[in-house]
């Protein structure tokens, strides 16, 4: 058996579930769970018909490589939303089956197994980087982020030995689990750092159209664009962003994004993809292109997401630190007001509120002294706006019921 994987954790709902094994949630209330990142919004009609629309498709094996149509609908979108000069469609995207399958492939791409490479990854951070990291063979190495600067990670801390053996570094803007955006003068610094070290930049960005300011977040490839990097030389070189239809058009379960950036890292990503069999099903391509095309069920979704942050998130704050993310759809809150540890508060108001929340620990690693999740929980607010209300008015009883013990 390849060895590599008795590194991989439990995942943090694993985890969850031995935390919570023992203990009967309380009857009196409804289950309510904040715990899973899955968009719960309805597929859009248009997406559904689409799919049934092009079910002829099955009689046929697809290329990797997508459709035309599929290439230019990912392109277009990429263009009208960030901005960009026009992008060759034959190299510079290519679909996926959701970004997850190709954040933990591309690292099989780029990676030469065990040279002492290693995979940087935020902490907190989503979980598959890390698995990703050493199933190719390569070690993690995480910077945590910092709560006084946005949640942005401290690159600055990183030694010059470490950066020396930096072949790949993952991403999260926006961030999962803190909804923190990444600005300009953030993507320079990492830029000059990609050039410096020869390291690849993977930016997953599969929760940028949820946000809840007036401007959409910065992309990873309209930061490059608007440094001048697009000009000279191999445009977004270094560079690959992940995105998804998961989120932003609620199909989590259609299994479609992109990647997008280097072409000459594309092609061999694409030479990887062909060999792995991870074309995308002609009517889920078909379902893509018309997901891609359509910005209205993108502002509704949004527009949703919107009015149960401006509602849920006052409510939380009564009791304890939160901040209105920049992006995203979870609230990373701090618990240290209520006297629990971060196990402790999720254990404690499953059982007596029958409230789901994840433990920031289970999103982060020990790593510089420090857990960079304890004392935080994240709280998904994908159910509808009532549902989340109801679960924001249990845990202020939660928390104010602590305080009177
Ligand atoms: C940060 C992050 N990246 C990627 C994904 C994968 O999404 P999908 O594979 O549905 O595109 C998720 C899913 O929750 C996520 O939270």
């Amino acid at each position: 058996m390849n060895p590599h994987l008795d590194k991989l954790q439990s995942y943090p709902f694993e985890k969850l579930r031995q935390l919570f094994a023992g203990s009967t949630p309380n009857p009196a209330f409804k289950p309510i769970s904040l715990g899973m990142g899955e968009p719960k919004h309805p597929t859009p009609a248009f997406i559904r018909q689409a799919l049934i629309d092009n079910l002829d498709g099955l009689a046929n094996y697809p290329v990797t490589a997508g459709s035309e149509a599929l290439r230019n609908a990912i392109a277009s979108w990429l263009e009208r939303r960030y901005g960009l000069p026009t992008l060759d469609r034959a190299t510079q995207v290519l679909p996926v089956n959701g970004s997850r399958e190709a954040l933990f492939s591309f690292a099989q791409t780029v990676i030469a197994p065990d040279t002492g490479a290693l995979v940087m990854c935020p902490n907190p951070f989503y979980q598959i980087y890390e698995g990703a990291a050493f199933l190719a063979g390569a070690e993690p190495y995480f910077v945590n982020s910092d709560p006084a600067r946005n949640f942005s990670p401290d690159y600055d801390s990183v030694p010059e030995a470490v950066w020396q053996r930096v072949r790949l570094l993952f991403l999260c803007s926006p961030g999962n689990p803190t909804g923190a955006v990444l600005t300009l003068t953030d993507w320079e610094h990492l830029f000059a750092l990609s050039e410096r070290y020869n390291f690849i930049i993977a930016a997953d960005e599969c929760y940028s159209e949820i946000y809840h300011g007036d401007a959409p977040p910065l992309g990873a490839m309209q930061a490059a664009n608007l440094l001048g990097l697009t000009k000279e030389g191999e445009p977004y070189a270094r560079l690959v962003v992940f995105s998804s239809l998961s989120k932003r058009s609620n199909v989590p379960g259609m299994r479609s994004g992109f990647v997008a950036g280097d072409a000459q890292v594309l092609k061999k990503f694409l030479l990887y993809r062909t060999y792995h069999g991870s074309a995308m099903g002609p009517h889920v391509q078909a379902a893509s292109v018309a997901a891609w095309a359509d910005e209205t069920h993108v502002e509704e979704n949004r527009a949703q997401y919107r009015a149960k942050f401006a509602a849920i998130t006052p409510l939380i704050q009564e009791v304890l630190d939160v901040q209105m993310p920049d992006a995203g759809f979870y609230l990373w809150a701090d618990v240290t007001r209520s006297g629990l540890s971060d196990t402790e508060f999720a254990r404690r108001l499953h059982a007596e509120y029958n409230v789901t929340v994840l433990p920031g620990s289970y999103l982060a690693r020990d790593a510089h002294g420090s857990n960079p999740g304890r004392n935080r929980i994240r709280m998904a607010l994908v159910a509808e706006t009532e549902e989340g209300l109801e679960a924001a008015r249990r845990i202020v009883q939660f928390c104010h019921q602590l305080k009177s013990q």
